[in-house]
């Protein structure tokens, strides 16, 4: 019988799945696209094949995500998606596959929405679930080659959420979240272009803008080509967008991120605080690519601040340690 062992990450945008020796096997977006015709809704198309359908879909067809701000608000969309990404990875021949897994939980949850995520995946029938925040899994990963210092300060800018975390060998000592990610600067884009240049464009647009030429440097002179309709026009029109004129809603809302940041920092112990100045502060997650992040947190906290390599999957890489010693495994469950 084929055996798997893997960790799961099924974030707000992003659902990625990380193999045992193998390394990161599928990451698609969390995202169905329904039909809404007749009594139900029917999915049509999930993951990269929906994301695919943005700017094609028809009327009658919407596009779902079931996990918001990292909360699973769809129990039945997000089983039906986690089916689909684990017949693409795990393949059942004859008979099922005997699967064990490590699930990423982000941290703050309410016992109502942790019930949602043990819905979700203790119906898939697995053969063994271990729970385990995203957090203290990235907190097992050595970000620096030359010190040794087991504090970290870990800052995960999601699509949904931001959460940090002083995690302190694989354990969380002090954490919080808030809910400012990717998809509400996608959001702040759209209106702040609606307002002052009265142009209306799709969230997929403006997260392509952020992606290509979002910037926090404020003398950024890079631009982009969209399509957007044009409120007085009533057309389409094809347009410039120069970093600068998307600044604005992406400042505000990492200047949110970065205030959270200093009031967190604030509230750590002295001892704590001492070796988070000496190491500096490290950004994961997709958020963490904009450009000039870096600088524009070290300016406001006045202390060091990188962004992780392979940053949208730093959680999964420290799952790898977690699927080869047991023991590890279950030091971090319990001290969830
Ligand atoms: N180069 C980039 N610049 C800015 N944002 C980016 C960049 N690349 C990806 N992102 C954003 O990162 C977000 C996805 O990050 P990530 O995969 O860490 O989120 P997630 O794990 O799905 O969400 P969450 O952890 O909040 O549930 C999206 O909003 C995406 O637009
Ligand atoms: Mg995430």
């Amino acid at each position: 019988m084929a055996s798997y062992e893997l960790c799961i990450d099924m974030g707000s945008c992003y659902t990625s799945i990380y193999k045992k020796n193998v390394g990161v096997v599928l990451r698609e977006a969390t995202l169905a696209l329904m039909e809404t015709s007749g009594k139900n809704m029917r999915v049509i198309k999930m993951g990269m094949e929906a994301e695919r359908m943005y700017g094609k879909s028809s009327e009658d067809e919407v596009f779902v995500r079931p996990v918001v701000e990292g909360i699973v608000k769809n129990v039945e969309l997000c089983q039906k998606l986690l089916s689909y990404f684990l017949s693409k990875v795990a393949h059942y021949r004859i008979v099922k596959p005997s699967i064990k897994v490590i699930v990423l939980l982000p941290i703050g949850l309410s016992e109502e929405e942790y019930e949602n995520y043990r819905s979700v995946f203790y119906a898939i029938g697995f053969s063994k679930i271990d729970f385990v925040y995203s957090m203290s899994c990235a907190g097992l990963l050595d970000f620096r080659m030359v010190s040794n210092s087991k504090t970290n300060m870990i800052v995960n800018i999601g699509g949904g959420k931001t959460e940090m975390a002083v995690v302190i060998d694989g354990k969380i000592v002090n954490a919080c979240s808030i809910n400012v990610g990717g998809n509400l600067v996608d959001r702040a884009i759209v209106e702040h272009l609606q307002r002052s240049k009265g142009y209306i464009l799709s969230m997929n647009t403006a997260c392509k803008l952020k992606q290509e030429i979002g910037s926090l440097y404020e003398t950024d002179t890079s631009s982009m080509e969209v399509v957007v309709q044009d409120s007085s026009a009533n057309g389409q029109l094809n347009v410039i967008i120069s970093s600068q004129d998307i600044f604005t809603p992406i400042c505000d809302n990492y200047f949110k991120i970065v205030q959270t940041m200093q009031a967190f920092f604030n509230s750590c112990s002295q001892e704590v605080a001492q070796d988070i100045v000496h190491e500096g502060i490290i950004l994961i997650g997709g958020g963490s690519l904009i450009a000039g992040v870096e600088q524009f947190f070290k300016k406001i906290l006045n202390v060091s601040v990188f962004t992780s390599f392979d940053s949208q999957i730093v959680p999964l890489l420290g799952s790898e340690k977690l699927l080869a010693n047991y023991n590890l495994l279950q030091k971090v469950v319990e001290e969830n």
